[in-house]
C-alpha cells in the first residue's frame, strides 16, 4: 500500500474526517466529540501552517501521521525542527507494516525538508528506534504559555529525535508552543 502525502490545507474533507475519526479511535477522550463535521474540518485545516499529512488508505483509512515545522529555542540557539504527531494505525491493521511505512514516509520528508531534526514524544520508543530514532532527556518547557511557562508541554513518557546522529543540545528546551 502506497502512503499518500498531502499538505494539510489540501486534504479533502472526507479524508480529514476519516483522520479525525482514526485519531479519536486511537486516543479516545472521556467526552464524545460533538462538533459538527464542518467544525471538525475547519479545526483540522487550522492545525498549523506547513503541516503535511500522511495517509495509508485501502477502501478505508488504515493509518495516519503528520509532520509540521516549528522553531524551538535551545542552549545552542534557535533551531528548525519538524514535529511528528498523530502516528496511528487502525487496531485491526496493526502488525502488518503500515506503521513502518508511515514513519519511513514522514522521516523521508524530514530528510528532504529544511528542518535540522525531527522531535516528538511517544509511549513506544522501541518502535521508533527501529527507524533511527533516539531518546533525549532534556527538560522541556513552553515559554509561550502565559499561565505556566515552566510546565513540561509533553505528556508521554519519552521524547525522541530523528536522526539519532543529530548533535542534539543539552539543557532546557523551549518548545515555543504547545506539546504535540
Ligand atoms: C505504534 C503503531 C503506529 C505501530 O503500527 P504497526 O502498523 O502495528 O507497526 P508495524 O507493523 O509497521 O511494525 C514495524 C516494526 O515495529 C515493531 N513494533 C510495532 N509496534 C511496536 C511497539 N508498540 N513497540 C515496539 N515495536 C513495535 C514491529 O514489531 C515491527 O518490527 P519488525 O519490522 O522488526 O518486525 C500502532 O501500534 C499504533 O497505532 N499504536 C497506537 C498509537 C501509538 O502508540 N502511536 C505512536 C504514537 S507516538
Amino acid at each position: 500500500m502506497e502512503i499518500q502525502q498531502i499538505p494539510n490545507a489540501e486534504v479533502p474533507d472526507d479524508l480529514a474526517l476519516a483522520a479525525i475519526a482514526l485519531e479519536y479511535a486511537t486516543w479516545p477522550t472521556k467526552k464524545p466529540d460533538l462538533r459538527s463535521e464542518a467544525e471538525k474540518v475547519r479545526t483540522y485545516r487550522n492545525r498549523s501552517v506547513g503541516r503535511q499529512a500522511f495517509f495509508a488508505f485501502d477502501q478505508k483509512l488504515l493509518g495516519y501521521a503528520e509532520i509540521f515545522p516549528r522553531v524551538i529555542h535551545t542552549s545552542k540557539g534557535s533551531i528548525k525542527i519538524m514535529g511528528l504527531g498523530s502516528v496511528c494505525v487502525d487496531l485491526e491493521a496493526r502488525g502488518s507494516g503500515l506503521g513502518r511505512k508511515l514513519v519511513e514516509a514522514c522521516f523521508d520528508a524530514v530528510d528532504k525538508s529544511n528542518a535540522d531534526v525531527c522531535l516528538f514524544q511517544t509511549g513506544v520508543p522501541d518502535f521508533y528506534k527501529k527507524f533511527n530514532g533516539k531518546c533525549v532527556t532534556n527538560v522541556f518547557v513552553n515559554r509561550t504559555d502565559p499561565d505556566d511557562p515552566e510546565k513540561n508541554p509533553f505528556w508521554d513518557d519519552y521524547v525522541m529525535i530523528y536522526p539519532s546522529s543529530y548533535n542534539w543540545p543539552s539543557g532546557i528546551i523551549d518548545l515555543n508552543g504547545k506539546g504535540y
